[in-house]
């Protein structure tokens, strides 16, 4: 009964446990906002509505992408009526049903892009009042039906890109009802005409895009293009001037025609388009007596212009060239980008634009900036990018004649030698970008004069040492960029002057210690520091303070993947004293020992990684994470960890997502689960979990359940077996039905409560009757079993290790074969059958011998037979209850050199034995003859097991007496 009530209570607590947080899962999607966001990637799965078919009501934004899902069928998403974004891009969609976005009238953006649909049915888009962005890109389109879209009234932005339309009047029809439309996408059709008869466009489109097709005329009415503002006509190579005469551009005001059959020059003349707003990159202006030329056009229609680009046109600029002087004045940007321009001497060609604020000179073939102490100042030019071109070496004074710039790029060069004065007279920069340049040295004196610096990106160069006081003058600089060089080291004072310091990425570098001595410049100020991919080993480097410790502000810390060795050891102060510290990255470092309370400091921490952190197998102390109470977000993939416990994870009461894919524990201990009351996503991937009785807990806290998103759940398979999933895995032998357990317990109550006072008056002799006759019974059954008992082969069955032999033939032999005491004794070299299997032997030995006696020794404890002979005797202690084991030890043992077998320390903190008292006691014949009769006694005595301490002769092992070790005591074994 009382076994009954207590699994009745666990079925109870199991019961009460379903109230607590339990995961769920879908089938074909990952859930990226409970209940909300979906995306159903890369699935093998042909049916959208199978791929669908799990998600929520809720759902508002839902991506189904790169499948292979031919056919949209009716009402597939009638059950989604709140979706908001539908993105169904990339999955070989070649026929949508009439009705198959019936219901989604909430729809505001629908992606059918990258697909292969040919034709729609002209209602197919009829219930989306809402939608606001379409596209249909990339699909086989030849042509709409001509009121597909009158419904989506609330349309604005339509993409119809690389599909195979001819027809402009068409397409023109089917959008002229769309009052709120801007955006028109055709770009990359096959249209050869924008001319439509007898429709107009909607008044709201502003931006029409028709690049990549085949256009030799506009059309045939001069407002046709009213009230476009955007166009883009660029890649029609057989649009030519003509096509322009009386089309009115008037209201355009960014026109595209690159690679098109226009004559820039004589479309000018003809259009009416204010030629500012001209694009004239790519407009095969291929010398400078071109630009000279289109200059001089333009400065007859307007005095002064806002931004001017001739890029991609292939001219050069020679020493004093001419070639901006008749320009009108540009009063923001230049774009000289994507042409042949070799040598730039000190931007003499502005001499007559000193008002350009911008200037872009990308993608040219400089190779040197010289010295510009001498030539023509530029005090308005605020930005200048110099990205990829040649330039190797930057003179002395190269930026002198533009004092006032707040952002140079000199990034993406081969840039390998910077003169010590390149940089002088730039007091207002802000940003500046020498990074993936071949840099090898920087001077105290390189960065000297950039007082008001910000930014400053050096990554990817080849610096190997920062000299003292290289920044010494950049008291405002906040950002420092040093990755990806070949720093080994600081020099000191090599951070001086970084008073202002919030970023310092030092990652891919080849420091091998973190010294704490480089940040106390920045200790106040700096909040990200990035030190991955170093040389760093806290193995070998013995740290010996807290080398964070004043980083109060410290926010972001990265220390992953140092190399070769990794970090291999976290030593317990490494953190102290982050207490800002928000994330920390640990990944990739082959960690071996995390110290006791490494993490304690770090009381704010969000986000955790520590994935593929550690070698082999991971062992994280309990309560390594007590302190982490803000963390929201656990990485902890690819670890080697064996299990998942409450003891190590229980802490994290804010957690919400955690990521434990790819480890080694085969079970998940649902308890430690539910102790993180805040988690949300578990991806518990790639892990071996066993579907065996261990995980019928988990696998129930997986079905039905509301709160923490398993992502893929029903993919994850049994281990070595690759038909059963996880999720369906049969527990029904793990535990009876409770339904059962209360339906007997309930009837079983009210049948002794209805009866017992009835039998009571009504056949009370007859139950004393058969009270009588039952222990009569029992009492002949106990007389048989004892008589069993008496028909043992053997009295003892002796189990000792072979280096005690000598005293199991010279002591115990003698003692209880001999001398008048006649134990019939069985001893392995003796009476084991020879030939038989030797397992067989043992367990023979012990079944047909009354008792089996021990001889303990430390050689018998290492001995592999003789542990298992004592486990099949405690066996029969334990589970049979027979009591057959008796142990002599043959030397005293301490706890100690117990504590390893488990087994046995269980069976002798149960159990008296019996010690052989050595020849060092005082008297020992006298000890030694009591210690032969109590064996005797013992060996006699029937095998039913009795209360401890029945045997007064021996002594039980109690706490006091865990100290056994070599006291007197074992020499008189009368207490
Ligand atoms: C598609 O899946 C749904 C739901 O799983 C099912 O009812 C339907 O029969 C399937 N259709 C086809 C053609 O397999
Ligand atoms: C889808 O719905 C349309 C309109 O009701 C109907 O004509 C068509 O036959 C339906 N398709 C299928 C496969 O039932
Ligand atoms: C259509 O959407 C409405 C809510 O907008 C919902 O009540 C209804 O059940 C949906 N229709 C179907 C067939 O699911």
């Amino acid at each position: 009964m009382a076994g009954f009530a207590c699994q009745l209570l666990s079925l109870l607590c199991i019961l009460g446990a379903l109230q607590l947080v339990r995961g769920y899962s879908f089938r074909n999607c990952m859930e990226h906002k409970k209940g909300q966001v979906f995306n159903c990637y890369n699935r093998k799965e042909e049916n959208m509505t199978a791929i669908i078919d799990d998600l929520p009501s809720t759902a508002v934004n839902l991506s189904i992408n790169t499948n292979h899902v031919p056919r949209i069928l009716n009402n597939t998403f009638t059950r989604l009526p709140n979706l908001l974004l539908l993105s169904l891009d990339h999955n070989q969609i070649r026929d949508i049903e009439q009705l198959a976005f019936h219901n989604l009238t909430h729809l505001k953006s629908l992606n059918l892009s990258f697909n292969l649909i040919s034709a729609l049915s002209p209602s197919v888009f009829h219930d989306l009042g809402n939608l606001t962005f379409l596209s249909l890109a990339r699909n086989k389109l030849k042509e709409l039906p001509g009121d597909i879209f009158s419904t989506l009234v609330s349309l604005s932005n339509l993409i119809i890109r690389e599909n195979f339309l001819r027809n402009f009047t068409g397409i023109a029809k089917s959008i002229s009802d769309l009052q709120n439309l801007r955006k028109l996408d055709l770009c990359q059709n096959h249209l050869t005409s924008l001319s439509h008869f007898n429709v107009s466009l909607p008044k709201s489109l502003n931006a029409l895009y028709v690049c990549y097709n085949s256009l030799s005329t506009l059309g045939n009415h001069s407002s046709l293009l009213k009230p476009i503002q955007l166009l883009d006509l660029s890649h029609n190579p057989r649009l030519s001037t003509e096509a322009f005469h009386g089309v009115d551009l008037e209201g355009v005001n960014y026109l595209r025609l690159q690679s098109t059959g226009v004559n820039i020059f004589e479309f000018l003349n003809i259009s009416n388009i204010y030629a500012g707003h001209v694009d004239f990159s790519n407009t095969s202006l291929n010398g400078s007596s071109e630009v000279i030329k289109l200059c001089n056009i333009l400065q007859k229609k307007l005095p002064k212009i806002k931004n001017l680009d001739l890029s991609h046109n292939g001219f050069q600029i020679g020493k004093n060239s001419p070639i901006l002087n008749n320009c009108p004045e540009i009063k923001e940007a230049l774009n000289v980008s994507h042409n042949q321009i070799k040598i730039i001497n000190c931007l003499d060609f502005l001499k007559n634009q000193t008002q350009v604020q911008v200037l872009n000179v990308e993608h040219n073939h400089i190779t040197i900036l010289p010295p510009c102490d001498e030539a023509v100042r530029l005090p308005n030019l605020l930005e200048v990018t110099f990205r990829y071109n040649h330039i190797l070496s930057i003179k002395s004074f190269a930026f002198k004649n533009t004092p006032n710039l707040k952002i140079l790029k000199l990034n993406i060069n081969i840039i390998s030698f910077l003169d010590q004065k390149a940089l002088k007279g730039l007091n207002g920069l802000e940003t500046l970008r020498l990074d993936n340049n071949l840099l090898t040295t920087l001077t105290k004196n390189t960065f000297e004069d950039l007082i008001s610096l910000q930014t400053l990106n050096l990554r990817n160069n080849r610096i190997s040492v920062i000299f003292s006081e290289t920044f010494f003058h950049l008291g405002n600089l906040t950002i420092l960029d040093l990755g990806g060089n070949k720093i080994t080291h600081f020099q000191q004072s090599g951070l001086n002057g970084l008073r202002r310091l919030a970023k310092f990425y030092l990652d891919g570098n080849k420091l091998k210690m973190i010294d704490p001595s480089f940040y106390h410049i920045f200790q106040d100020t700096l909040t990200v520091l990035d030190l991955q991919n170093n040389q760093i080993n806290l193995l070998s480097e013995k740290i010996v303070v807290p080398p964070f410790m004043n980083l109060t502000k410290l926010s972001d810390l990265k220390l992953g993947g140092q190399q070769p060795h990794g970090l291999a050891f976290l030593p317990t102060f490494l953190f102290q004293g982050l207490h800002s510290l928000r994330s920390l990255y640990l990944t990739d470092n082959k960690i071996s020992l995390f110290g006791y309370n490494v993490f304690d400091d770090l009381t704010d921490l969000n986000f955790l990684s520590l994935d593929s952190c550690c070698v082999g197998v991971m062992q994280l102390q309990p309560g390594i994470f007590k302190n982490l109470k803000n963390l929201t977000t656990l990485m902890i993939e690819n670890t080697g960890m064996q299990n998942f416990s409450k003891e190590v994870f229980g802490s994290l009461t804010k957690l919400q997502k955690l990521q434990l894919d790819h480890n080694v524990m085969q079970q998940i201990d649902v308890e430690a689960l539910q102790s993180l009351p805040n988690l949300q996503y578990l991806d518990m991937r790639r892990v071996p979990l066993s579907c065996t009785c261990e995980n019928s807990m988990l696998k129930n806290w997986t079905e039905n359940n509301q709160d923490v998103y398993v992502v893929y759940l029903y993919n994850m398979q049994c281990p070595g077996d690759a038909k059963t999933k996880f999720y369906k895995f049969d527990t029904s032998v793990c535990y009876i039905d409770l339904g059962e357990y209360m339906f007997v317990g309930t009837t079983l109550v009210v049948f002794l409560f209805t009866f017992t006072p009835l039998f009571y008056v009504k056949l009370y002799w007859k139950f004393k009757y058969s009270y009588y006759v039952f222990r009569s019974w029992f009492s002949e059954q106990w007389r048989r079993l004892r008589e069993e008992e008496e028909n043992c082969k053997y009295d003892a069955f002796i189990s000792y290790n072979s280096s005690d032999e000598m005293w199991v033939m010279d002591q115990l032999l003698p003692n209880l074969e001999g001398k008048g005491s006649s134990f019939k004794l069985c001893l392995h070299h003796r009476d084991f059958e020879p030939g038989r299997y030797i397992l067989d032997n043992i367990v023979s030995a012990v079944y047909s011998s009354r008792k089996t006696v021990c001889v303990v020794s430390r050689n018998f404890l290492s001995s592999e037979w003789c542990s298992l002979e004592i486990q099949m005797a405690s066996y029969r202690l334990f589970d049979e209850h027979r009591d057959v084991l008796l142990l002599v030890l043959l030397e005293p043992l301490s706890d100690r050199q117990l504590s390893s077998y488990h087994r046995m320390r269980k069976v002798m903190l149960k159990k008296t034995y019996l010690q052989w008292p050595g020849t060092e006691c005082v008297d020992p014949t006298q000890s030694q003859e009591l210690f032969w009769n109590q064996l005797r006694r013992a060996i006699g005595t029937g095998s039913r097991t009795e209360r401890k301490g029945d045997d007064t002769s021996a002594h039980t092992r109690g706490s006091q007496h865990s100290e056994t070790h070599k006291s007197d005591e074992s020499c008189y074994l009368l207490p």
